[in-house]
This record gives C-alpha cells, structure tokens and sequence, in this order.
C-alpha cells in the first residue's frame, strides 16, 4: 500500500494534477445514465488497489486476467451496432486520474476485450478501453463474418469507433469533466485500427500509436496464403521444415551483422547485407536436407528465396513485400501446422470468410484472381489504405508508427510503403504545405525485434510499445517499470509530450533486459531513430549504452 502511493505520487509528478475520485459513481445506475438506450452494462465492479479484473475464460483470445490492478472501477457494456450486429467493451476508470482517455487494440482476428492492454493504462492513470470488435472468437478464428456484412463492418472498424465514442460518455459522466487528451495504442491488428481511427475518426484521439500494423488487409491476408504455398506440400524436395529457421537465422546473422560495422548479433539494416544463400547448401552425396539439418538443398534454397522475394501480379505489378533478411527465426510461425500440410488460417480463414463467404473453399484453389477479389470488394472496409491524413493533420493529431526489422508474421517493408505512401500523398500531392510530415507523423523501426516484441540476438525491444510489458519475464503492466518512465524510454509518454507539449521524439531509446526479466538489469540499450535517419555506432564507447549511438540523416538529405 506504501509503496502504491509512492508510486502514484511519482506518476503524479510525470503528469501533472492527478485527479482523485472516490468510487461513489461506480454502480451500474451511474454508468447506465451516461449510455444510451440501445448501450447495456453488463457488470460494474469496484477493484481494490492489487486486485484482479477480467473474464476469464469467457474471454477466448484474453482469457487472462490482469492482477495486481492500481484501484478502479470496471465496466462491461453491450451495445447494438446495427439490426443484427452487437459489440461489447470493456473500461476501467482508475480511482487516480490523470484526466486522460486511452484505448488499446486487438491481435488477429480476436473477438474479445484486451483486457492485459487495457491494464496498461492505470498505473499511468489513464482510463482505459477495449472493444470484442463485435464478436466472440480467437485469434486465426473468422467464421464470424461469414454472410454478416455487419459483422465485417464491426471488425473492420465500426465497433472500435463506437466503442471509443461511448466509453468517453462515461469517462466524462464518471469524473464529472471530458478528458482533456485522447490516445490509441495498438499492434499488428491494433497498428490497423490505430490507422482506421486516424483515417476515418480523426477527432477521435489527439495522439495514436500504431505498431506493425497489418494495414493492407486485403494483401496481408492472402500474401499469409501465398508464403505458406511457397513452402508446400510438406515433405518434398523443396520444403524446410519449421525448426530449420533458427539454423537459417543464424546463418542470415552470421552473414549479415557485421554489415553495419558492429558485430553484436544484431542487423541493423537488412538491406546493407548483400546475402549469399549458397552459403547454406548441402555438400556431398547427401545432398537432401532433413528437419534441424544444418544445410539446405537446392531445392530449398530456392524456396528461401521466394520467401523473401516480394509478390507480383503476372503483369508485373508489386503486390505485397515479403519477409525482411533477419526475420527467420519467426517466419516459421507464418505457416500452417506441421503435418496439416496447409497455410496458415490467417491467410485460409480471411478468404473463406470475408472474401468468398463459402466455409468449404479450398486453399488449393488460390490465385492472385482473390487478391483481386478483394480489392475489389475491401471486405469491411477494413484496409486502413487512405493515404491521405490531411484532416487529422488539421486537427493537430500526432502519429507514432514502429516496426520489428525481424518480424516474422506482417513484413517489414508493409510499414516502410505505408510511411512512402503518406508522405508522397502529403507533400507530393499538395495536401500539406510543408515538404516534411515529421512534424506529426514519425516511423520508427526497431532493429531485430519480431512482432510487436522480443527478439533475436538480444536486441533491444522494448520501449513501451503497445502491450509490449507483457511479454516480460515475468509479464507486469507497462508504467510499472518506473526505470523506464520517461519521454526517451516509453513511446506513450513520448506521445503524450508531443501532443501536450508539442516536443517531438528526436528518438526512443529500446531496452534488453538480461533475460527479459527487469530485476535481473539492463543488458543493452539502443536509440531508434525517426525513418529514414538510422542509428549509427559513434564510434567509441560501450555498443551496449545508448550513449554510444547517434541518429544519421542519409546521405543527399
Ligand atoms: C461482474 O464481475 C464480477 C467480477 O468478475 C463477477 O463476480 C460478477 O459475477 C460479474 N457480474 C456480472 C453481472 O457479470
Ligand atoms: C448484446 O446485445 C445484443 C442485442 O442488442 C444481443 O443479441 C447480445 O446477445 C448481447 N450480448 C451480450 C454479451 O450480452
Ligand atoms: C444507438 O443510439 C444512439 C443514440 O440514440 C444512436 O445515435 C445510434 O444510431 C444507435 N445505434 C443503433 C445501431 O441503433
Ligand atoms: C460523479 O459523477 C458526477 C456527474 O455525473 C460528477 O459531477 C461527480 O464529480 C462524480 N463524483 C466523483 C466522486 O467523481
Ligand atoms: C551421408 O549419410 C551417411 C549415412 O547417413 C553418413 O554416414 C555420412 O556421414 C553422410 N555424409 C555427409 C557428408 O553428411
Ligand atoms: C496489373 O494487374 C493489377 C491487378 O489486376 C492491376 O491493378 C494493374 O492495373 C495491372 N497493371 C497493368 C500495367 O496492366
Ligand atoms: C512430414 O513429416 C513430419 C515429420 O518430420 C510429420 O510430422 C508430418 O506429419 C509430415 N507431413 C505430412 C503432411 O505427412
Ligand atoms: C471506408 O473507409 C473510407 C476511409 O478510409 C471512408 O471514406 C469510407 O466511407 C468507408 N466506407 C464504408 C462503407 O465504410
Ligand atoms: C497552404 O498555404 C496556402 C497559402 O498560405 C493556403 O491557402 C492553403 O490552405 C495551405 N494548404 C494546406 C493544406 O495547409
Ligand atoms: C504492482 O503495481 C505497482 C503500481 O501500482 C507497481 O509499483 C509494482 O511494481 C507492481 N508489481 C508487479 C509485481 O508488477
Ligand atoms: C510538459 O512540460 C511540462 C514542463 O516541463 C512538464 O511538467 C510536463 O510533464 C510535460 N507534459 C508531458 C505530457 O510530457
Ligand atoms: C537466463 O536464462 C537462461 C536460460 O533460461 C539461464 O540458463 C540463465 O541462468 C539465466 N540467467 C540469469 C542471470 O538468470
């Protein structure tokens, strides 16, 4: 308890008036009062500081509950999207306020309140929220939408909109006041709805942060199809068995690292390595690679290949990039299941559901016709394609877009056209007067971080990241590192300071803990700098400090 108030008192002095309320409003009356009709709490629960909150099991993709929760009051509501469409939300309205809204993102497919992110938001005193997105489901689970074009919708980015819009109503009649800021933070899908916000509802949120964002849904969908085809059928000449990535990925880092002048494990710019895959291949009369054989044949190397050559349409159009050099020790977890002998369903489930609406179509019959298909259709509108940010530019909003260079599941390159294509549309095309967008939009990659989190070769990874904290050793709330809490180390409170204060993040600084485990120390700490600049080692002094780094502007810029 003494150590709970200290600790509030330190967030206190981050941020300024923290507003203290008493949980007399914390019943379903009040809370109902501030919804409308068609709105229905489910659950209103006061939790005692260190408590637990969540639902469990009924939760199918977050099924855990967060523990050792600063006191607040918790909210469930069901509301109605349309005439056969519902969605339900969570809120947690933390006793210590500091008069800021926060809404967190999913993952996949997920139809289920994110509550672990929401828990994010306490201890730094935001009142939090996620959405089911409309459904109940798991992650690689999109039967939801079969027929349901309001379904779709609602996953596309309906029931984020709503949610956000009626968890602020009661925020605002909870606390007797408007939050004075708003603020998205999300991954992967959560990196998509960040975007949707900014295209669709800019006056939504003040600051959003969107990490390796699978926004190009209609080509991140079927490019998960395609990659696991490359590597198909299974037990043939030229497939490589899952647990031959982390050999490969050490053959890519034994190549590649050094390319950026260091060799510490880590490839700081994939695109400096000029990689040679015949380093790899079987010699001898056994020329025919098994499963955690240290060799590829030449089948294989060619299947490597393709896994890294990006998709064209037969006329030569660019469709989608692929896999970045580094990210192989996660590619394996872009594939189907060994012995399934089929693609992942993130790629299988999307076509079925929302492209064909037909449960029994077959992967076998995949052609680029689909991504055809669905482009032509946008199944939800849930592509987050709308380069065009100029009426969230007007309203003073603030974009912090990241990617893992070692991403194994959305690659890296999507980010990196994402970020080409706002800024052609802003500054090329006349819709922003200055030649720069880092006055409000910044791209940070994160050198040897996979997806959203952790790494590979003891890369820094963290740095406040949506729901990166738990993925520690052990997991706990992100704002409860207090080693950590400060504008350069956390990207939400660097956010917060770019909006409020209007100063910009010149970089973040990523964090390895030894282990991933923060009571055991910091093992490495490296700068990210803003895309295009690069971090680059100054020279002298220990790689491992931050100090020892410094932002690059490319050469001619
Ligand atoms: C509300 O949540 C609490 C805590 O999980 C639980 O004990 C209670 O049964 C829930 N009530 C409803 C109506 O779901
Ligand atoms: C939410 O409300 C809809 C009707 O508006 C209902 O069909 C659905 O079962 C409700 N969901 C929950 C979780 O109560
Ligand atoms: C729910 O009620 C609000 C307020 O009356 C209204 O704006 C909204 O359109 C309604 N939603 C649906 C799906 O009926
Ligand atoms: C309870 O809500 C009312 C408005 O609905 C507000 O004026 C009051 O300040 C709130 N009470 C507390 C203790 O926050
Ligand atoms: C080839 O396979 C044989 C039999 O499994 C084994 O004895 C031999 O060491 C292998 N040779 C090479 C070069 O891997
Ligand atoms: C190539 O095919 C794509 C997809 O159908 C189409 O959008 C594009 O316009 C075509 N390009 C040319 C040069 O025909
Ligand atoms: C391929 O071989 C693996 C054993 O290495 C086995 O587990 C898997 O079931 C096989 N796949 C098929 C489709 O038979
Ligand atoms: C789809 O999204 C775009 C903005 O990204 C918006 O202009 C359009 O109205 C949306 N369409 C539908 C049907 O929701
Ligand atoms: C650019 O500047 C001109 C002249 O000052 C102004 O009329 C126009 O609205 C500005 N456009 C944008 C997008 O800010
Ligand atoms: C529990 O939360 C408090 C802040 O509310 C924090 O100081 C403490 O480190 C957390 N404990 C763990 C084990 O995460
Ligand atoms: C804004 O600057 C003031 C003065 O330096 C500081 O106290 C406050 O914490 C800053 N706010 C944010 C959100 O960084
Ligand atoms: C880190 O983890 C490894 C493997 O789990 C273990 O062998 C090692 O002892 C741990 N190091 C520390 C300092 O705990």
């Amino acid at each position: 308890m003494r150590h709970a108030r200290l600790f509030a008192s330190a967030v206190a002095a981050l941020f300024g008036a923290v507003r203290a309320t008493s949980s007399t409003n914390c019943t379903v009356d009040a809370i109902q009062a501030a919804l409308p009709t068609n709105a229905t709490v489910l659950n209103v629960t006061s939790v005692a500081q260190g408590g637990e909150f969540g639902q469990g099991d009924a939760d199918i993709p977050y099924p855990t509950n967060p523990t050792n929760l600063t006191s607040l009051c918790a909210v469930i509501v069901n509301a109605t999207s349309s005439a056969e469409s519902s969605f339900t939300f969570g809120v947690f309205l933390p006793d210590s306020w500091n008069a800021r809204f926060l809404a967190v993102g999913n993952g996949g497919f997920a139809g289920g309140i994110n509550w672990l992110s929401m828990a994010d938001g306490p201890p730094y005193g935001f009142a939090s929220m996620s959405t089911d997105t409309g459904h109940s489901g798991d992650f690689l689970d999109m039967s939801f939408a079969l027929n349901s074009d309001e379904r779709k919708v609602d996953w596309g980015y309906r029931a984020m909109h709503e949610s956000v819009v009626l968890a602020k109503s009661i925020v605002t009649a909870y606390y007797g006041t408007a939050p004075a800021y708003s603020y998205f933070t999300g991954c992967s899908t959560g990196g998509r709805q960040a975007l949707k916000e900014v295209q669709m509802f800019p006056e939504d949120f003040d600051g959003v942060m969107a990490g390796c964002p699978s926004w190009w849904t209609t080509h991140q969908q079927t490019w998960q199809l395609e990659v696991g085809l490359i590597n198909l059928p299974e037990n043939t000449s030229h497939y490589i068995h899952p647990d031959t990535f982390n050999w490969i990925s050490d053959q890519v880092i034994t190549q590649c690292d050094e390319a950026d002048g260091i060799k510490d494990g880590i490839i700081m710019d994939p695109k400096k390595c000029d990689f040679y895959y015949e380093a790899m291949l079987c010699s001898g009369p056994n020329a025919t690679a098994e499963p955690g054989t240290s060799c590829l044949n030449a089948d294989q190397i060619r299947t490597l290949e393709n896994l890294h050559r990006p998709l064209a349409f037969g006329n030569n159009t660019w469709v989608y990039p692929n896999f970045g050099l580094g990210s192989e020790a996660q590619m394996a977890s872009s594939f189907g299941d060994v012995g399934t002998n089929a693609p992942s369903l993130y790629g299988t489930q999307y076509v079925q559901y929302m492209v064909v609406g037909d449960a029994s179509w077959d992967f076998h019959d995949f052609n680029y016709d689909i991504i055809r298909q669905a482009d032509a259709e946008n199944p939800g509108n849930a592509s987050a394609n709308n380069f065009d940010l100029s009426p969230f530019l007007a309203r003073g909003g603030k974009l912090l877009q990241y990617h893992g260079l070692a991403d194994g599941l959305i690659p890296t390159d999507a980010s990196v056209y994402l970020y080409r294509q706002i800024l052609s549309t802003m500054t090329g095309l006349g819709r922003s007067n200055s030649s720069s967008i880092d006055d409000w939009y910044r791209f940070f990659l994160v050198p040897g971080m996979h997806h959203c989190n952790n790494d590979v070769g003891d890369a820094p990874w963290l740095f406040g990241g949506s729901g990166q904290s738990q993925n520690l050793n052990p997991p706990r709330a992100a704002g409860t590192i207090e080693s950590l809490l400060d504008a350069e180390h956390d990207a939400l409170l660097a956010l917060m300071r770019w909006v409020e204060n209007g100063t910009a993040p010149e970089r973040l600084v990523a964090t390895k803990f030894v282990n991933d485990t923060v009571d055991l120390g910091v093992l490495r700490q490296r700068p990210l700098c803003p895309f295009p600049r690069y971090a680059q080692y100054v020279g002298a002094g220990n790689v491992s400090e931050a100090a020892s780094w410094e932002c690059m502007d490319r050469v001619g810029l």
